[in-house]
């Protein structure tokens, strides 16, 4: 079994044996007051989509949404969620896809899926891929553990990471109800703006 999370079949074989821990099976409530709040016609990115729940809540907002997702049986289980929405889910690798900038990244469960050594690389396209002034939106995962995935970071890890080319303007808990066992009382909602 592959035990290095930066390989698709390490993620392959998690699906296929029916062992997703991180799949909140559902938009989490947080996202969905987000989008309620915010205009249509964002350009928005989901790397690393998983089932890929969230795509249908971005377009049914109004958004035009694009996901990356490399690991095959991934991609089958988000077809299977999609439907037809499927066609937004794209077969590429994160850090190698070409795209135009995007006004807004989602991330779950994505950047906590990497090994550490990949953080920077992490950091540096997401900076890349959004505009000046875009938005890093999502939830993030604070933990010590040295194991993983998940992979946990300190915030003054996280900062340190994201600083440069973001500055922090929203960061709040996540209820444990609004959580899943994997991710309780861990797990931040923070919006990260891209610097201009
Ligand atoms: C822990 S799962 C989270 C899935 C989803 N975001 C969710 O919240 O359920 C991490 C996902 O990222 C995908 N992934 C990891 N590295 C990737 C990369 N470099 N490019 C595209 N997808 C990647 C894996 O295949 C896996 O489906």
């Amino acid at each position: 079994m592959a035990q290095d999370s930066s390989l698709p079949e390490f993620w392959d074989t998690r699906y296929r044996g029916g062992v997703t821990p991180w799949d909140a099976a559902g938009v989490p409530p947080r996202l969905e007051s987000w989008l309620q709040a915010r205009k249509p016609g964002l350009r928005a990115l989901v790397p690393g989509c998983g089932t890929g729940y969230e795509v249908r809540a971005f377009a049914e907002h109004g958004h035009d949404v694009v996901a990356i997702e490399f690991a095959d049986a991934a991609l089958e289980a988000a077809r299977r969620e999609l439907g037809a929405l499927s066609e937004r889910v794209r077969k590429a690798d994160f850090f190698a896809f070409e795209a135009e900038p995007f006004d807004v990244i989602y991330e779950r469960a994505f950047m906590a899926a990497l090994p550490r050594r990949l953080w920077p690389q992490w950091a540096a396209r997401v900076a890349e891929l959004l505009r000046p002034g875009g938005e890093l939106v999502g939830f993030f995962y604070f933990d010590d553990n040295p194991r993983g995935p998940p992979f946990g970071a300190s915030s003054e890890q996280l900062a340190e990471l994201l600083q440069k080319d973001f500055q922090l303007v929203e960061d709040r808990a996540i209820a444990p109800s609004e959580s899943i066992p994997v991710f309780q009382g861990k797990e931040r909602w923070q919006v990260w703006k891209r610097r201009i």
